[in-house]
């Protein structure tokens, strides 16, 4: 990289622009912009073209495509739709015969910091073998299966297992709880769960088996046969028998082999819950054609990924960064990657940088918290400072999840990547299944905190509420005017649900709306991202529904009468959840405040997961509504920030509330 143009370092105005040093240009898959451009270009001549192109080029078809896009069902477009692929084999087998089959595949460094590697042939043996498991307890093509397991290899294995015939994947997150879990299992109406006895995290050992024993408990879930335990630890766990089997009795006596079953390109791969504005997750259904492309094309676009490098992803598999920057697009790019099983701060809040120099990573990609956590250990304790670890392996950093400040963006610069690397503010949804805006290593001059431009053939615009392009400088919503191969098809079960989230009649029901606002520079167009314009937090880079949260609230019936969720900003964690609660009981202060607002803490992570804890909780004998009955949730977020009041609170019922709930707890 060169030196910045300005060096004028404000928060307000961002003009510090970090273009590309001329040998990263030189060398990348897309040098330059002029490269860039060409394509946007060549996607704006032939739309179909363009990404039919992508499509042969990235992707093996065991029955090939003939047509591109089927708009004739919009929003619920179709791509390559007469082609047959799997993603398995386009991760897995599409390398046996090459160079790659040797190749490490998967660096597997364990909480308490043993490594592992496995080959692509090794891979490719392992999730057959899973795979021939899964059949002879009775999956099959088009069932579901809950993945529900610790960040391991065994965790992608039971992903690519699945994929390898045809079975669609529901991976829920390790933190989530049993009715999570269970809310979870009945929707997507799974056949199995894949599990593990316990999962390492920090040096304690957390339990996952009996999380599923409790969430099967709750009933309803009789679609599920089988549970398959991998015994992480040596700690006991109960059987119930005629259900559970370990991985070791699955997988005795199976075949490496397994010919991966060819499915429909738009047959689902995997089922995804993410938080919306109501109170139930949306079950996030993604196609196997144009998802594995996108996976696996935005590899080598975003990263620009060569031969060579060491690509680390610290996304959960949980989470659609884990799904798409862990399970399919390194191993479908062949690259060699880090998974990683613990948390970067045991034993020390180091351990990113010494993983780094350990496995002489060279792309590394993480959320804005973790980068703002580490700064901050850094700042009370020099010895968990980067500059301690030799980390001059690096030659791309990424950024994901939310909003990243133009601060950690250059302490991020600086300290990690030593002013050489190139950082890519990766802009995307679980919805969008792989990026969408983004810079490009070797084209985009870098600007801090903004994720630049949109990927060719995305074209993404902002736009006021009846969909009508606004100029740059000008704040608005951000949509994406065409389809593109690794969108959402469906929201399971709730087609209309489906359209009426991202689909809005009053742009005309074509054209997909993220729920973000954003904003474009005016020198450069370049897209900045301001934060959700829907009823969704971003706490920590997780997407959380207030009105999930509220619904948890109100569930403990005992205790609350009424409940309203919002955020508020937070320098650690992007977002925190403040809960503004009315008791059924008279309104408490003092030690007994504190201890009701723990009790509901503990309740929530209960419900939902120790994500979704609120951070404060406002206790008030009622909440502020209009006359009409209507939470006044602008003066809430007032509340939540400490601002003082200075809406006009006339249409107030009860004004005097407001006084109790700006106290905190
Ligand atoms: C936010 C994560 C700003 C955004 C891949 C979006 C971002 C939500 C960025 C999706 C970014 C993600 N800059 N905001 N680079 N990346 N977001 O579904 O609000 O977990 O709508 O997907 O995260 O979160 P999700």
């Amino acid at each position: 990289m060169s030196e910045p143009t300005s060096a004028i370092e404000s928060v307000l105005v961002e003009n510090r622009v970090f273009p590309p040093s001329e040998d990263t240009v030189k060398n990348a898959r897309i040098a330059g912009m002029q490269a860039y451009e060409a394509l946007c270009a060549e996607a704006e001549k032939d739309f179909e073209g363009f990404w039919a192109r992508l499509a042969r080029e990235n992707l093996q078809w065991s029955r090939p495509f003939t047509q591109t896009l089927d708009e004739s069902n919009a929003p619920f477009y179709k791509w390559f739709a007469d082609g047959e692929l799997n993603a398995s084999a386009n991760c897995l087998d599409r390398h046996i015969g090459t160079p790659v089959e040797n190749k490490t595949a998967i660096i597997f460094e364990a909480d308490d910091g043993a490594v592992t590697q496995v080959t692509y042939k090794e891979l490719l043996a392992r999730v057959g073998q899973f795979a021939n498991a899964l059949k002879a307890r009775g999956v099959q093509k088009g069932d579901r299966v809950l993945i529900y397991m610790p960040m391991t290899i065994e965790g992608v294995v039971a992903m690519q297992a699945c994929a390898r015939i045809g079975a669609t994947h529901s991976v829920v997150f390790g933190g989530f709880s049993a009715k999570a879990l269970h809310e979870r299992t009945i929707d997507a109406g799974a056949v199995a769960i894949i599990t593990a006895n316990y999962q390492l995290r920090g040096g304690k050992e957390l339990p996952l088996k009996s999380i599923v024993d409790e969430a099967l408990a709750m009933g309803g879930c009789d679609s599920v046969k089988t549970v398959l335990v991998y015994e992480r630890t040596a700690s006991a766990w109960n059987r119930v028998e005629g259900r559970d089997v370990t991985f070791t009795e699955a997988l005795a006596g199976q075949s490496t082999e397994c010919a991966p079953v060819p499915v429909g390109a738009e047959h689902p791969l995997f089922i995804l819950y993410t938080s919306g504005s109501t109170g139930k997750p949306k079950g996030v259904q993604h196609s196997t054609g144009g998802y594995t492309l996108w996976a696996r094309q935005t590899m080598l676009w975003t990263f620009d990924l060569q031969p060579s490098d060491v690509f680390w992803c610290t996304a959960d598999i949980g989470w659609i960064t884990g799904h798409t920057y862990v399970a399919y697009g390194p191993l479908a790019a062949g690259a060699t990657q880090v998974v990683f099983e613990g948390v970067p701060t045991f034993p020390h809040a180091g351990r990113f940088w010494e993983m780094i120099e350990r496995h002489k990573v060279s792309i590394f990609y993480t959320a804005p918290t973790a980068i703002r956590s580490l700064i901050k250990a850094a700042d009370s304790d020099e010895k968990v400072h980067p500059k301690n670890w030799n980390l001059t392996s690096l030659r791309v950093l990424g950024s994901v999840g939310e909003p990243i400040n133009p601060e950690a963006w250059m302490w991020y610069y600086r300290n990690v990547g030593g002013e050489r690397c190139p950082i890519v503010d990766t802009f995307w949804q679980t919805e969008n299944g792989g990026h969408v805006i983004t810079p490009l290593p070797g084209a985009t001059p870098l600007v801090p905190g903004s994720c630049t431009l949109p990927l060719p053939g995305i074209k993404a615009a902002i736009v006021d509420e009846t969909g009508k392009d606004l100029p740059n400088g000008a704040g608005g919503m951000l949509v994406i005017k065409r389809p593109w191969p690794s969108m959402i098809r469906t929201i399971w079960g709730d087609p209309e649900r489906f359209k009426k989230s991202y689909f809005p009649e009053e742009m005309g029901g074509t054209i997909y709306l993220a729920g973000d606002g954003a904003v474009r520079s005016e020198d450069r167009g370049y897209f900045r991202i301001t934060g959700r314009i829907d009823d969704v937090l971003n706490v920590s880079g997780h997407r959380m529904g207030t009105m999930e949260i509220e619904s948890a609230l109100v569930a403990k019936t005992d205790l609350v009468a009424e409940a309203a969720v919002v955020g508020r900003p937070d320098d650690l964690t992007g977002e925190a959840i403040v809960a503004f609660v009315v008791l059924k009981r008279p309104v408490p202060t003092g030690e007994e405040a504190k201890q009701l607002a723990n009790e509901l803490r503990n309740w929530v992570a209960k419900e939902i997961g120790p994500i979704a804890k609120p951070k404060d909780i406002r206790f008030g004998e009622n909440l502020p509504k209009t006359r009409s009955g209507k939470i006044m949730r602008r003066l809430l977020r007032s509340l939540a920030k400490g601002e003082a009041i200075t809406q006009d609170t006339s249409t107030l019922e009860n004004p005097t509330i407001l006084d109790q709930l700006a106290k905190t707890n």
